[in-house]
Formats: C-alpha cells, sequence, structure tokens
C-alpha cells in the first residue's frame, strides 16, 4: 500500500517521478474498491483531513519544501490533491450504478413467461342441479320459498297429516333436539326430514293462488353408504288454486321430466301413499340411457335394472286435510304437490356412483363439472 514518502529531493524531475509513484497507487487503490464499505476506508485514507494522504502531502512535501521549490511543489500537490478527488469520486459512482444494475438484473421479469393460471370455481353438482331443477318450474311460473331446517314437529309432521303416533312417521326417522320433554309434543325441534313443511309455511303466509318451488336441505337417521346420505337435499312443489286437477299435476311434471332428461322421455304414475297428498302418486320416467327398451348394447340396461322405467319423484293432490291446518277452504281450492331427490336426480344425470362423493371435497371429482 502506498505511503508519501519524504523528499530530501525537490528538482523537478524528483517532483514528477514522486507524483507517478502517487497516481500510479491511487489507479491500483480506486480500481479495485468494490462495495460502498470499501470505497469509505479508501476515502478516508486519502482525503481525512487528519493524517490522510493529502494531508500528509502538504506536511511532507509542501511544508518540507526549500523557498525557492515552494510553488511548484504547491502546484504539483494541487493538481494532486484534484486528481484524488476526481478518482475517488469517480470510484463510488462506478460501485453505485454496479450495485443499481444488479439491482435492476435481480428484479428483471420476464413478460414472455406463462402467468399463473388460477382455477375457476364452478358451482357444485349438487347446487347445479338443484338450480337446474328450479330453473324449469321458474319458467313456468313458480317462485321460489325456504324453510328452516330445524323444524317444530308440527310443521314437519302433524300438520302434513302424520298425526302423533302414527306409523308413517317411522318412514322418516331423524335427530330430535335433546331437553325438551315438558314441551308439547308439536312444539319439540327436529332436524327437518323433507321439504315439504315449507308448504304449509307458504299457505299460511298466502292465500291462493300459490306456486312455489323449494329447494332445501333434509336430515333422516340413515347410516351413509353408496345410497344414503343422513343429510341430503331436496326440491318441493305446490300448486294449489281453484279447479287444480291431476291433469295438470301429470303435464306440469311431464313437461319438467323432458326439460330434465330430454324430450324423449316418457313418464308414468303409479299409486302410492304420502299422509298429506290423496290420492298420491310415484312418477316414474322412460329410462333415457336405453329409451326404456331395458337392453343396452345387447344387455341388461344397468341404468333402469332392465326395467325401462326410473323411479323419479313422490306426489299427489294436496289432502284436504292439509288445507284445514292452514285456512283454505278445501271446497273451493285443489292443488298439487310433488317432492323428489336432488342427490337421486345428480346421480342419474351424471352416472355418479357413490352419493358420497358429492360431499368429500375431492378436486378431482368435482372438477369433472366445470
Ligand atoms: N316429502 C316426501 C318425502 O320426503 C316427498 C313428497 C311426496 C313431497 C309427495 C310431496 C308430495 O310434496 O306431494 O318423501
Amino acid at each position: 500500500m502506498y505511503t508519501v514518502p519524504k523528499l530530501d529531493d525537490f528538482s523537478s524531475a524528483a517532483l514528477d517521478s514522486a507524483a507517478r509513484e502517487l497516481t500510479s497507487a491511487l489507479q491500483t487503490e480506486t480500481g479495485s474498491v468494490s462495495s460502498e464499505s470499501e470505497w469509505k476506508a479508501l476515502r478516508d485514507r486519502w482525503m481525512a483531513r487528519k493524517n490522510g494522504i493529502l494531508t500528509q502531502l502538504n506536511e511532507q512535501w509542501l511544508k518540507a519544501a526549500p523557498g525557492t521549490a515552494k510553488r511548484d511543489v504547491g502546484q504539483r500537490v494541487n493538481e494532486l490533491k484534484k486528481l484524488v478527488e476526481e478518482k475517488i469520486d469517480a470510484a463510488l459512482a462506478k460501485i453505485s450504478s454496479a450495485s443499481s444494475a444488479s439491482r435492476l438484473e435481480q428484479e428483471r421479469v420476464d413478460v414472455t413467461l406463462p402467468g399463473n393460471r388460477r382455477k375457476l370455481g364452478v358451482e357444485h353438482p349438487l347446487i347445479r342441479t338443484k338450480n337446474e331443477i328450479v330453473a324449469v318450474f321458474k319458467a313456468m311460473g313458480y317462485s321460489v320459498a325456504e324453510g328452516p331446517e330445524v323444524e317444530t314437529d308440527y310443521y314437519n309432521f302433524e300438520s302434513l297429516n302424520f298425526p302423533p303416533n302414527h306409523p308413517a312417521r317411522d318412514t322418516q326417522d331423524t335427530l330430535i333436539v335433546a331437553g325438551q320433554q315438558n314441551k308439547p309434543l308439536r312444539e319439540r325441534l327436529l332436524l327437518r326430514t323433507h321439504t315439504s313443511p315449507v308448504q304449509i309455511r307458504v299457505m299460511e303466509k298466502q292465500p291462493p293462488p300459490v306456486r312455489v318451488i323449494v329447494p332445501g336441505k333434509v336430515h333422516r337417521a340413515d347410516t351413509a353408504d353408496a345410497t344414503h346420505s343422513p343429510i341430503f337435499h331436496q326440491v318441493e312443489g305446490l300448486a294449489v288454486d281453484t279447479n287444480i286437477t291431476f291433469c295438470d299435476l301429470k303435464g306440469t311434471l311431464d313437461r319438467w321430466a323432458k326439460e330434465m332428461f330430454g324430450s324423449s322421455v316418457r313418464t308414468r304414475f303409479y299409486p302410492s301413499f304420502f299422509p298429506f297428498t290423496e290420492p298420491s302418486a310415484d312418477m316414474q320416467i322412460s329410462c333415457f340411457k336405453c329409451g326404456g327398451s331395458g337392453k343396452l348394447d345387447g344387455g341388461r340396461c344397468a341404468m333402469c335394472k332392465a326395467s325401462g322405467w326410473i323411479e323419479i319423484l313422490g306426489s299427489g293432490m294436496v289432502d284436504p286435510n292439509v288445507y284445514g291446518f292452514v285456512g283454505y277452504d278445501p271446497k273451493k281450492y285443489s292443488g298439487f304437490a310433488f317432492g323428489m331427490g336432488v342427490e337421486r336426480i345428480a346421480i342419474l344425470k351424471y352416472g355418479v356412483e357413490d352419493i358420497q362423493l358429492f360431499y368429500q371435497g375431492d378436486v378431482r371429482f368435482l372438477e369433472q363439472f366445470a
């Protein structure tokens, strides 16, 4: 490292050589700094007021020079000062531009890279099926109603003509809220077993004509397996007006079935039982896989178990007893009602093998509906 030599000879040639030595040392030292902290050390070494190289030049060269040489030495020292300042400034400029270049390089963005595609969510197959069912009835002029999932015994059973202890209650076992033994039976809370209580809630609130469609979640005391779930979904329908007949029921549901499963589908009704409808009928559709023949690809059709028909929903003419619970005049009004399982329809429509797939949230299953 450079140290300022003492000068004995102040001749012009000797000063030239001393200046050259300093200049070349300055060149080497400024050329080798690569960080700001190294640069600061360099600056202090050369320019510190106390004992920096420039200060030493004053002390050791200028002050030591004999009178005759003072002028020449003074001029040279001034030139060297200027040079040192310039070079040291330039060294700082060089490292700061190098560091900003490297920062820019680090922050560089390749705009030609393909972006990160975010997956878009889609309707869950059950929601989609529910919406499809509801949309068909909305187009026929039905409005949508909903009701509570925790219901009273009155709405879930009694007002729908399931008297206390009636055996039809056994077909719809559910979870009952605990600790209600001191309440009258009709006020006790349970998880609703069907969407039918909403029929009563709607009729209590408005006079006929009524045309409502009621989607919702329901509960049964069933053990989960490939075809059962203790929580599932239904869509209920109700139409009450003057002169509504069984023909209206058949025509409405036949129309819906064709919208849902295809225009070539046929429907048939056969006797059934529900306490709140009389007569009651289950509706079947001709199998949309085998066209109703029961045969597919030379073998049995698995969709309809070779029968050619698939059961789709329960329905019937509203029992006059039900009107008694809501203050409608059964001599003046008539109506029909129906109820269907959303899972069942989604399973049929999309060929799903296990009902549990709807609830497991496995993206591999769900993304097939995207
Ligand atoms: N609530 C019935 C059930 O869960 C389905 C049903 C059948 C609803 C006939 C109706 C109806 O409105 O008229 O099994």
